[in-house]
C-alpha cells in the first residue's frame, strides 16, 4: 500500500458526524455510505459524536473498503482529522480498517477476487505519521501471513509445509530458522510431543525460529502447531472436526509475529518455536490410559487423547526455557473449547505465574485493540489435574477447564515469567467480527510486536 500526503481529490471520502450533516438522503448513521457521482466524493457517517470511538472508525471505513471492492478503484483520499482521536491514532486506524477489510481468501476459488486498493492519500497535516504508517503496514503483512496459514487447509499445511512457509517467509529478513525432523526430536528428548504426533504418517517438524538482534536475554513465544486435530482416540464429532485445520492458530501468530519484527527490524532478541504435528487415529497412535513421559522427566497420564495441545507445549516450553533462558515466555494456542463459553470469540483468555509479566502482555495488548482477559491461577484448580498412577493427567474435566489447562502447562516452565494465551475463540471467527471476517485473525501477531518493541 502506499501512502500520499498530498491532499488529493480523487475519490475523497469525508467524514460525517450526524451532529454536522447537511446532506438529505443521507443521515451520517455510523457506516452509512453515499457516493456522490457529480462531486466524485463518498459520504461516510460515523453516527452520533457522543458514540463515536477508534472502533466506530475502523468499522465504518471497513465497510467502505469492502463496498468499494468490486468498483474499479485503486486509489482513495480521506478528509482531514475531524475526531477527537489524536491525529496518529486517526490516521492509523483509517490504514488498518483498509488493509484488513482488503484481505480476502480466496486461494481455493477458480475466480480470484481482484483487489485494486493499492494508494491511499491523506491531508498534509498527516504526513508527519508516515513512518508509522509504513511499519504498521509491515506488521499487518505478518497478520496476513498468520491468516493465511491458519485459513489453508490440512492437506496443503502439514508440519513440512508449515515449516517450509516459517522458512521461506522468515530467513530473508534475518530470522534463522532450524528444521528438526523426527529423530532429532528424540534427540532433544521431545518425547511427549512425539506421541502426540506418531499416530500420523506426516513426519512432525520442531521449528526454532531465530530473530537475535539484541543484548538482553529474549523473549521467547510458542505457538501450538497441531496442523490438524481429529482428537486422536477420544475422536471429534464431525462438525467438531472440520475447522481443525485451524488448531495450528497459535503457530501462525508466531510465524506472523517473527515477520513483522523480523520486516521493522526490531533491535531486540525473539525466539519463536512450534511444536508442529497432526494428531490422528491408527494403528500406531498414543491411546486414553498410556502413561507418557515429557521432556522435564515428569509422566503425563493421556485422560483423553483430545488434549493433546497441552502436552505438545509441555515440551516445546521446557525447551524455550531450558534453552534460552528467556525472561519472558509468552505461548499462544488453541487450546480449549472452554475459553469460548467463557469469553466467546472476542477475549482471549490469559493465564500466568507472575503478573508484572501479564501487565507487560496487557498493555501491549491495549496498544493493539486485541482483548485479553486474564483468568485466575488459584492453586485450588491444580488438583483437578492430579493422577493416580501419574506425576500429572493432561485433562482436568469439565470445570475451570481452560484454567486446568493453561495449569498443566505451568508444569513444564521452570519457573520462567510466563504467559499462556488460550486463542481457541479469537484466532479463528465463526462469523465476521469487527473489521474482521469469517475464519482466521491472526489474533496477536500486533500484540507479540508490540510487546517485542517494549522489550
Ligand atoms: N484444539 C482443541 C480446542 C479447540 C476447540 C479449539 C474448539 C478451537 C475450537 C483442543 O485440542 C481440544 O480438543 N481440547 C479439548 C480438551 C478436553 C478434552 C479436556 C476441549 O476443549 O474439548
Ligand atoms: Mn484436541
Ligand atoms: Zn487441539
Amino acid at each position: 500500500m502506499n501512502f500520499n500526503f498530498n491532499d488529493q481529490k480523487e475519490n475523497k471520502i469525508n467524514f460525517i458526524f450526524e451532529e454536522d450533516n447537511k446532506h438529505n438522503f443521507f443521515k451520517a448513521k455510523s457506516g452509512e455510505i453515499l457516493p456522490v457521482e457529480a462531486e466524485g466524493e463518498i459520504l461516510l457517517g460515523l453516527g452520533k459524536k457522543e458514540d463515536f470511538t477508534k472502533d466506530v472508525l475502523k468499522e465504518a471505513v471497513a465497510k467502505l473498503i469492502r463496498f468499494l471492492a468490486d468498483k474499479d478503484i485503486s486509489t482513495i483520499s480521506f478528509s482531514a482529522n475531524n475526531t477527537d482521536l489524536d491525529d496518529k491514532d486517526f490516521c492509523l486506524a483509517i490504514v488498518e480498517a483498509s488493509i484488513v477489510a482488503s484481505y480476502k481468501f480466496d486461494h481455493y476459488k477458480s475466480e480470484k477476487a481482484c483487489q485494486k486498493l493499492s494508494e491511499i492519500n491523506f491531508d498534509e497535516s498527516l504526513s508527519p505519521y508516515k513512518a508509522d504508517l509504513e511499519e504498521l503496514s509491515n506488521v499487518l503483512e505478518g497478520q496476513f501471513l498468520a491468516r493465511d496459514l491458519v485459513n489453508l487447509r490440512s492437506n496443503d499445511i502439514y508440519p513440512e509445509t508449515l515449516a517450509q512457509a516459517a522458512h521461506d517467509n522468515l530467513s530473508d529478513l534475518g530470522v534463522d530458522v532450524k528444521i528438526y525432523g523426527k529423530d532429532e526430536i528424540l534427540d532433544m528428548g521431545l518425547t511427549a510431543f512425539y506421541e502426540v504426533a506418531k499416530g500420523s504418517d506426516k513426519e512432525p517438524k520442531f521449528i526454532v525460529m531465530e530473530y537475535l538482534k539484541g543484548d538482553n536475554e529474549p523473549l521467547a513465544l510458542v505457538g501450538k502447531g497441531l496442523t490438524y486435530d481429529a482428537g486422536g482416540y477420544s475422536i471429534k464429532t464431525s462438525a467438531g472436526m472440520k475447522t481443525m485445520n485451524s488448531d495450528m492458530g497459535g503457530s501462525g501468530t508466531v510465524i506472523g509475529a517473527m515477520k513483522a519484527i523480523a520486516s521493522n527490524k526490531l533491535k531486540v532478541n525473539v525466539v519463536a518455536i512450534v511444536a508442529a504435528c497432526e494428531n490422528l487415529i491408527s494403528g500406531r497412535a498414543y491411546k486414553p490410559g498410556d502413561i507418557i513421559k515429557a521432556r522435564n522427566g515428569m509422566t503425563i497420564d493421556v485422560d483423553n487423547t483430545d488434549a493433546e495441545g497441552r502436552i505438545t507445549l509441555a515440551d516445546a516450553v521446557n525447551y524455550a526455557a531450558t534453552e534460552y533462558k528467556p525472561s519472558l515466555l509468552v505461548d499462544l494456542a488453541t487450546l480449549t473449547g472452554a475459553v469460548l463459553v467463557a469469553l466467546g470469540e472476542t477475549y482471549t483468555g490469559a493465564v500466568t505465574n507472575d503478573d508484572a509479566a501479564f501487565a507487560k502482555v496487557k498493555k501491549a495488548s491495549e496498544d493493539s485493540d486485541e482483548k485479553i482477559w486474564q483468568l485466575p491461577n488459584d492453586p485450588f484448580f491444580k488438583t483437578y489435574n492430579n493422577s493416580e498412577n501419574g506425576d500429572v493427567k493432561n485433562s482436568g474435566g469439565r470445570m475451570a477447564g481452560s484454567i486446568t489447562a493453561g495449569q498443566f502447562i505451568e508444569n513444564f516452565i521452570e519457573e520462567v515469567p510466563w504467559v499462556h494465551l488460550d486463542i481457541a475463540g479469537t484466532a479463528y471467527l465463526s462469523a465476521p467480527q469487527g473489521i474482521n471476517e469469517t475464519g482466521a485473525t491472526g489474533v496477536h501477531v500486533k500484540t507479540l510486536y508490540n510487546l517485542a518493541k517494549n522489550y
